[in-house]
């Protein structure tokens, strides 16, 4: 039925034949889908569309726009009433006129038409207008000559509509409860939802199936694909995210199935990381993980993305990349990974004299979205990019800061954690994890206005945990507090004396984090001059393994040794052993000189 549907023709200056739209109700109530023919202006019918494929038809071009089709839909529900996707019809296809009937066992209910009209106040915009209910044989009545001519006339004016933005990619979101052991998917597809805006997506609907384990094939449930596509029709999605990472074949399964584009969380992260990495290592990171990702979904799948040119996954270096071979792919992963490595080697470098001016750095950690970026704006007045949004920060910021106790500390921005971190995104932000690993103090940045916020500390300390930093002292920082009335706000101090209560945004509590944060640094180091007694010659093992030395010479009174010290120890041995005389500044190195700049002054006491 559906190929004799393409022999059709509509009477002269008509939209449709009464009789076609009777073929098209009765195909739409078996399918249970939409289902619509593009009649050209000749009557023809040009194309048939089944489920609302016409992305595909856009981006193949094989629909030649300009206002030379209309198009006839049967919906399988009663309401016949034109919807989000018919509007997204006219505008992707530039379409004179969308006629749209509803179903009820088989038969057509009412018909509407969605009308293209000069919009704007001087008619310098196009307005789609809806009309109806009409009976269906109305159809024998309605011309379609003026109705083109008033399209015409709109277009004339304003261009096409094409033009005037189809807005925001629509998502739906797909979640399996069961999938975390817990049986809960609310928070995961919540944070999918956040992840799909901040990748300028719009998520128009969520979809989740109870299952014990993913099937293998396509993710979710043969029944449950159809209800996905169900709700990709209603809601004319151009892209379906599912919140695990799906297998190569599962993603090709289920883009051939829904006939839209699918992507899993990590490509939505990765997509993310693409728009927002600012530094070289940044870009750099992101593309490695993002061609470490497309290799083994590669085969097959090039062609497809190439026709859908633009939106969440295709951004970033991924895009040109994707018609490229296996072979070449690997062969730029092994360039990016040479490369990203010189770059961490001389970030190492330049690292070292940080530690040998003993500034202690401070990491700013937390779960993403938790006011890290705010906070480190309030504490140094640095201006780094705050957003609203998940991952405004993905390259270290540091910037120094002096505490109201004097010392001077190197505070340092990192990238928001999040539940479940693909694994090739531990990778792309490494950059930042490095600050992290290699600090004094990290200051746990909590979003105490979320009711879950105990259950996001948690993720961030086992992402520490994993990387390395668990050991590390932290201090908590319970932002958000102006949020809480402030009987909450007491009994939250009260419950964690350890942490601080902070509103980065009103600026309530810094002083005391501040405080809190210079005692719990450890100890800074002292530079000293030692003249050790060959009879203590022991001691010098000690000072290896505590501390830093940085020369010794062996004289006939004892050795001299020139070293950093942690400060206990460096105020005990100064006290027994301390020699006259400033110790001698370090020898100029090269590789840590950064370009012969003055050192700064080495504590002393
Ligand atoms: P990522 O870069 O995604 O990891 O985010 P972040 O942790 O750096 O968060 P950011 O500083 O960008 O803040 C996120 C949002 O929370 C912004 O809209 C801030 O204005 C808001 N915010 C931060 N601190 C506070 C606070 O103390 N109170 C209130 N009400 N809002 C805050």
């Amino acid at each position: 039925m559906l190929e004799a549907l393409t022999r059709r023709r509509a009477p002269h200056n008509r939209i449709a034949g009464v009789d076609l739209v009777g073929i098209l109700a009765h195909l739409a109530h078996a399918l249970r889908r939409e289902v619509g023919v593009l009649i050209d202006r000749h009557g023809s019918v040009a194309h048939v569309v089944v489920s609302r494929r016409w992305q595909q038809l856009a981006e193949m071009g094989t629909a030649p726009g300009g206002g030379s089709l209309h198009y006839v839909e049967a919906h399988p529900r009663p309401d016949g009433r034109p919807d989000e996707g018919d509007r997204r019809a006219i505008r992707l296809l530039d379409l004179d006129l969308v006629a749209t009937v509803g179903t009820h066992r088989g038969d057509p209910t009412d018909l509407w038409l969605l009308e293209i009209a000069p919009g704007g106040p001087g008619g310098d915009s196009v307005d789609l207008v809806v009309e109806g209910p009409f009976a269906v044989d109305e159809l024998a009545h309605q011309e379609l000559g003026a109705l083109v001519r008033q399209a015409e006339a709109a277009r004339r004016r304003a261009g096409p509509v094409q033009t005037q933005g189809t807005g925001p990619e629509r998502a739906v979101l797909v979640a399996m409860a069961g999938a975390d052991g817990k049986g809960g998917v609310g928070d995961s597809l919540e944070e999918l939802a956040s992840l799909a805006r901040t990748a300028g997506a719009e998520p128009v609907a969520r979809v989740t199936q109870r299952r014990q384990r993913p099937d293998p094939g396509r993710y979710i449930g043969r029944g449950k694909v159809e209800e996905v596509l169900r709700a990709v029709e209603e809601h004319a999605a151009d892209v379906v995210l599912v919140d695990e990472e799906l297998t190569a074949v599962q993603q090709r399964t289920l883009e051939g199935e829904l006939g839209v584009k699918v992507l899993d969380r990590t490509a939505v992260v990765l997509d993310i990381f693409a728009r927002r990495a600012q530094t070289r290592e940044g870009r750099l990171q992101v593309e490695l993980a993002q061609m470490s990702y497309l290799l083994p979904r590669l085969s097959g799948r090039g062609q497809w993305l190439s026709r859908l040119g633009g939106g969440i996954g295709t951004r970033g270096p991924g895009e040109t990349k994707l018609e490229v071979d296996r072979r070449r792919i690997r062969q730029r992963i092994a360039d990016l990974q040479r490369e990203i490595d010189g770059i961490q080697r001389h970030r190492r470098r330049q690292r070292q004299p940080r530690h040998e001016a003993a500034l202690p750095q401070v990491a700013i950690v937390g779960y993403t979205n938790a006011g890290k970026s705010t906070l480190l704006n309030r504490l140094t007045g640095a201006g780094a990019f705050v957003e609203d949004r998940l991952f405004a920060t993905l390259d270290p910021m540091l910037r120094r800061l002096q505490l109201p106790n004097k010392r001077s500390v190197v505070l340092a921005d990192t990238v928001g954690f999040i539940q479940r971190l693909p694994t090739e995104l531990v990778a792309a932000f490494r950059a930042t994890l490095e600050e992290v690993v290699a600090a004094d103090l990290l200051l746990h940045v909590v979003d105490v206005s979320r009711a879950d916020w105990p259950e996001q500390a948690r993720v961030v300390e086992e992402v520490l945990d994993s990387i390395g930093a668990g050991d590390l002292p932290v201090l908590a920082a319970l932002n958000k507090s102006d949020r809480l009335v402030p009987a909450a706000r007491a009994a939250l101090a009260r419950e964690h004396p350890d942490a601080v209560v902070v509103s980065a945004a009103t600026g309530e509590g810094l002083d005391r984090l501040l405080d809190a944060m210079g005692r719990r640094l450890p100890e800074p180091w002292l530079r000293v001059r030692l003249r050790i007694p060959y009879s203590e010659g022991r001691l010098i093992a000690q000072l290896h393994s505590e501390g830093r030395v940085i020369d010794r010479r062996y004289t006939r009174t004892g050795i001299l040794v020139d070293a950093e010290l942690p400060g206990p120890l460096a105020v005990r041995l100064r006290h027994r052993f301390g020699a006259a005389g400033a110790p001698r500044q370090p020898r100029a190195r090269e590789a840590t000189g950064g370009g012969g700049e003055a050192r700064p002054p080495f504590p002393r006491r």
